[in-house]
């Protein structure tokens, strides 16, 4: 009987759950054992993997954070260390493994598909920054979370007639920025794949004051500087009383939205089909709303491209 295992790993994103039950319960359709293995990697080696029924992943789809728990593993870059990991999954007859996260910890599924263990990855983070799928499992629960939190600090912006400056996550990625900054209408998006000329924001700031606008959004992605930095930087060539927000690890939480739900049990379902067809060595993903599936190697060999559509639509709509 074919037996797979499932991990999340990195940092945890919002339909993590749906993702995981999506594996489990497909798997046991299939007539096959699963397994969950719990903190990421970091359970791989301490063989902390324990047989999931169907019923373990109930009542979970609708939570944010991941069941079987996550954790950074910096050791798994060392074959020995990773040796240790198979050699857990062996004992139990296991020869199959879903992972579910982010660029890093598809690079320790990589490495694993080569030493000998069927894997699979699946696309779970908030930063959408992997390339083989338009959208990554948690994008669309934080960008609402973010969405929301503009939308009140953009009231509180009104009052007061000040200027905000909102720092949101994504790692070296500026999608959440992006999508955010177009959906909760910001004047200004700074995004780490376009160069960022302060001077000129201050000067669009400038311009808006003179036509009379007394409040104004940026949204500043962490990957170009902190909010702080960005106050600061402003104020070299504006005098301008600036408020920032770091929307921090709120930006993770949450119940996952019905797409990061569906999208979750498509993409962990899909993952199972592979394997089940002694496919491996690939990430699975949603492209133009089909699945499919782009080989690791080819995953990191592209670089992370922004929609330069929409970041042209984002200036267009904000003038
Ligand atoms: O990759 C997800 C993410 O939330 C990034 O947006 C952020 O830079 C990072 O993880 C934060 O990591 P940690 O939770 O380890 O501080």
């Amino acid at each position: 009987m074919k037996k797979i295992a499932v991990l999340t790993s990195g940092g945890d994103a919002p339909g993590m759950n749906a993702a995981i039950r999506s594996v489990v319960r497909k798997s046991i359709f299939e007539g096959f054992e699963v397994y969950g293995v719990f903190q990421g990697y970091q359970g791989l080696i301490n063989d902390n993997i324990k047989q999931l029924e169907l019923g373990d992943v109930g009542d979970i789809i609708q939570r944010g954070g991941t069941k079987l728990y996550s954790a950074r593993c910096p050791e798994f870059k060392t074959p020995e260390v990773r040796q240790k990991g198979i050699e857990n999954l062996k004992k139990r007859g296991i020869d199959s493994l879903v992972v579910i996260g982010g660029d890093g910890s598809y690079r320790g599924a990589q490495r694993l598909n080569e030493e000998g263990i069927n894997t699979i990855g699946v696309p779970g983070t908030i930063d959408n920054d992997i390339n083989g799928t338009d959208y990554t499992i948690g994008f669309d629960t934080a960008l609402n979370t973010i969405i929301d939190a503009v939308d009140r600090i953009r009231d509180t912006a009104t009052s007061h007639e000040r200027t905000f400056i909102i720092e949101v996550m994504g790692r070296d990625a500026g999608d959440l920025a992006l999508w955010a900054g177009v959906a909760g209408g910001a004047e200004t998006i700074l995004i780490p794949e376009s160069k960022t000329d302060i001077k000129a924001v201050a000067e669009r700031i400038e311009a808006g004051m003179s036509r009379g606008k007394k409040h104004s959004i940026i949204i500043v992605a962490e990957g170009v500087m902190s909010a702080a930095e960005c106050g600061d930087e402003l104020r070299k060539y504006i005098n301008v009383d600036t408020r920032e927000s770091v929307l921090g690890h709120m930006q993770r939480g949450g119940k996952p939205t019905g797409s990061d739900r569906v999208l979750a049990s498509r993409l962990g379902a899909y993952a199972v089909d592979l394997l089940k067809d002694n496919i491996s060595g690939y990430a699975v993903g949603l492209e133009k709303n089909e699945m499919s599936k782009t080989s690791f190697d080819e995953v990191f060999q592209k670089e992370h491209v922004i929609n330069e559509k929409l970041y042209q639509l984002s200036k267009e709509l904000s003038i």
